[in-house]
């Protein structure tokens, strides 16, 4: 762990960057006296990506614990469910106490928890997650219980948060065995005498068959018999388990930097700063082209002015009475436009809190709540740019812009989502959004976040719309045709590759922790990917945008934000490969994974879009401004 942080530091990043940053003092430490009861919680259960390289993801859906079908030991009383942030609800977390009897410091020799039988059906059911992969996710003083792996590249050891369900050794036997022994070994720390930190949590499952009511030995497993749940009678099944406690010289402080393990760090670092050395290159080339450009043509416009040539005007001159022409749907434009733009300070807010390390993934679900409530306040930056990009562009019908600003976006995701839901609950899965959190979401969206936007938008309209250094002529333009590369569509896929170049390395990551749970904490990388994405997008849209205006093409409004939004294009394209080379899915599992990926691509489309229009409009207005017109 030591020489990782070092190798980190070697960049000049690591305070930024090394995953100490991230890691933050969530919760206070929590001292513990010797017998002192440890809770053991349990959390849904969830498909995992196994280690290997080609391993696929198998489904999407997430159980709860106690689904009947599984058949887990419960407490005596009911379960209790356990209180959670409205992150942690929307990303699939479902906490439960559990009849585990554990004590610090207290060894236990092998434990019976309970015995169940377990009918045909379930145990098809059960048999079923097991070829899937799925894991049981356990929670001991907010630490996830995990499996102590090696990394085969580096041989590293690092903890892998879940342990499996069962195992599948495919051919050699018919059916899966499932693990019913869990040795747990909770490593603590001594912070001062008497006072002991839970500081890692291992589980390591075996599967114990044979007779499942002979008298408790050691139970150490035997390979060539193991339990096998049979789908033609009800099995009888022991659940037992052993608790060690072990010492640990890590302190509570870097208790999470066991788990927090990034593959291959080389790698990784390789291509992002490649990538972004590529990035700053054409950007600064971009920009340069632009301004020599640029320069020349004005000085040249004025010159000809000055000597009074009856030479005509010609490149993006020419359309000076053009280009602040109404665009086709003034509305929409600006509603796009608004609605990104509170993306985008959501995005940047959410990254500064996950920069400063409040977002670690010891507070669990802390991302998705500071998300939820960051773009339920910035509903105001929404109202105010929509109103204000909309007036600039002549719109007068205010009051819809304002309603359909609060409204449009939020209804649109809200219904894929209710759908989507609708989905995962005939799956019977625990994943679904309860109603109570929907309630929630939609009372701080239309309770909070659209009256926020009609007070933005109130303010938009006072400030009114942006002055335009040049008139519109009263008689629209001939427009001469376009060459090809600059036709909105291919002109969107080419200016899209740069940005999403920039950020592929990072997406794959992205993914794979919203799809495959897998815990993101590379925050440093993400919010560098995201600054070089936008300024990406903005030069690379004001470059396609000049070349337009000098093809006579005035009608640029549109053809920014298309082309701004042109990398979405291409993360809906890796996202389709994504799911063929990572996802071997079932019907319901696709639905998912394609309802997610549409709405994560809209989203992208919109911040990206706005990032580029924004940009293209502040260079044509600076343009404009720099020419004499008589
Ligand atoms: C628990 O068992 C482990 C392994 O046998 C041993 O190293 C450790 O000292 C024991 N701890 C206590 C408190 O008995
Ligand atoms: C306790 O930790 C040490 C290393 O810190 C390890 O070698 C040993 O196997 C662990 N004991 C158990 C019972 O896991």
């Amino acid at each position: 762990m030591a020489s990782r942080t070092r190798f980190l530091g070697l960049l000049g990043l690591s305070c930024l960057l090394s995953s100490n940053a991230f890691y933050l003092p969530g919760a206070a430490p929590r001292n513990y006296h010797i017998g002192d009861k440890v809770e053991l919680f349990v959390n849904a259960l969830t498909p995992m990506l196994s280690g290997s390289d080609n391993a696929k993801l198998k489904s999407l859906i997430n159980y709860d614990y106690y689904n009947p079908h599984f058949h887990f030991c419960k407490p005596p009383e009911e379960p209790v469910k356990q209180p959670e942030s409205l992150g942690s609800i929307l990303f699939g977390d479902r906490i439960f106490n559990s009849p585990y009897e554990i004590n610090m410091l207290q060894n236990t020799s092998c434990q019976s928890l309970c015995t169940v039988e377990v009918p045909p059906p379930a145990a098809h059911f059960i048999n079923s997650r097991i070829r899937e992969d799925y894991a049981l996710n356990w929670l001991i003083d907010g630490l996830p219980a995990a499996e102590m792996k090696v990394d085969v590249r580096t041989g590293e050891l690092f903890y892998d948060m879940g342990f499996n369900l069962g195992n599948d050794d495919g051919p050699r036997r018919e059916k899966p065995a499932i693990h019913n022994h869990y040795e747990i070994v909770l490593r603590y720390h001594v912070s001062s005498p008497g006072n002991y930190r839970v500081v890692g949590v291992l589980v390591w499952p075996t599967s114990l068959g044979g007779a499942q009511d002979a008298p408790l030995g050691s139970c150490e497993a035997d390979p060539a018999a193991p339990m096998i749940l049979s789908e033609d009678a009800p099995t009888t099944l022991r659940y037992t388990y052993r608790v060690t406690w072990n010492e640990s010289d890590t302190p509570w402080a870097t208790r999470w930097d066991n788990y927090l393990h990034i593959f291959d760090p080389r790698i990784h670092w390789f291509s992002l700063v490649n990538s972004l050395v590529i990035v700053v290159f054409l950007c600064v080339m971009v920009s340069m082209i632009l301004y020599r450009s640029v320069s020349r043509d004005i000085s040249r416009y004025n010159a000809i002015d000055l000597s009074e040539d009856v030479q005509e005007d010609w490149g993006w001159k020419l359309v000076h009475g053009e280009v602040f022409r109404t665009p086709n749907n003034p509305m929409v434009l600006s509603i796009m436009v608004g609605n990104g733009a509170q993306l985008c300070t959501m995005a940047g807010i959410t990254l500064i809190f996950a920069l400063l390390g409040f977002l670690s993934p010891s507070n669990r679900g802390s991302l998705a709540t500071v998300m939820m409530i960051c773009w339920t306040f910035f509903g105001i930056v929404g109202g105010y740019v929509s109103s204000r990009v909309y007036a600039s562009m002549g719109g007068q019908d205010r009051k819809k812009n304002a309603f359909l600003t609060a409204t449009l976006l939020p209804t649109i995701v809200f219904a894929v989502v209710f759908l989507l839901n609708i989905f995962l609950l005939s799956a019977g899965s625990s994943g679904a959004v309860p109603f109570g959190t929907m309630l929630l979401i939609v009372l701080l969206w239309f309770g909070i976040s659209a009256p926020l936007s009609s007070v933005g938008a109130y303010f938009g309209t006072k400030h009114g719309g942006i002055e335009h250094p040049v008139r519109v002529n009263p008689i629209p333009r001939q427009i001469p045709p376009t060459p090809k590369y600059l036709r909105p569509w291919a002109a969107a896929l080419l200016s899209g590759i740069l940005p999403f170049g920039a950020a592929f390395v990072e997406l794959y990551f992205v993914l794979s922790s919203l799809f495959a749970s897998r815990a993101y904490y590379a925050f440093g990388f993400l919010a560098l990917t995201a600054i070089v994405v936008a300024l990406t997008t903005a030069t690379v849209t004001i470059l396609f945008s000049y070349f337009v205006l000098c093809a006579e093409e005035y009608r640029w409004h549109w053809r920014a934000f298309l082309t701004g939004g042109g990398s979405a294009f291409w993360l809906l394209a890796y996202g389709l490969f994504y799911w063929a080379s990572r996802l071997s899915l079932d019907f319901s599992g696709v639905v998912l994974y394609l309802g997610y990926l549409l709405l994560l691509v809209l989203l992208d489309f919109l911040v990206t879009g706005t990032i580029g229009f924004l940009a293209s409009y502040w260079a044509i207005r600076k343009l404009y401004s720099a020419i004499r017109i008589d």
